[in-house]
């Protein structure tokens, strides 16, 4: 099934505010949604796994129904000063597929 705008995530933002994301064609990763909405993911690495402004903090009801993270996510949010180490994924290594629809995330607070 591919991605439709009928997909959507819910997300919290840095200010608190609960937001329904579109999933869209075109929107390769979870990250590409969030910086599309404009809602301060800066995404700076352009999602190679090199800068951590995508990192966002997954419900804990979601956290076991991802992929585990890859080493290099792992590894740069180790760095991160709000890691954690159940909750915490780069948004752009979360490939944007029908499981992830209807995702609860918050955008992690500015490092
Ligand atoms: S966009 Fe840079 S690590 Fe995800």
């Amino acid at each position: 099934m591919a991605a439709t705008d009928t997909m959507t995530v819910q997300v919290v933002t840095r200010e608190g505010q609960q937001l329904r994301v579109p999933l869209e064609e075109g929107h390769a990763t979870l990250m590409h949604a969030l910086y599309d909405a404009d809602i301060g993911v800066e995404a700076s690495c352009g999602g190679c796994a090199a800068c951590a402004t995508c990192h966002v903090l997954i419900d804990e009801a979601w956290v076991d129904r991802l992929p585990p993270r890859r080493p290099e996510e792992d590894t740069l949010l180790r760095f991160q000063a709000h890691f954690d180490p159940r909750r915490s994924r780069l948004s752009c290594q979360l490939d944007v597929e029908p499981a992830l629809d209807g995702l609860v995330c918050a955008i992690a607070p500015e490092e």
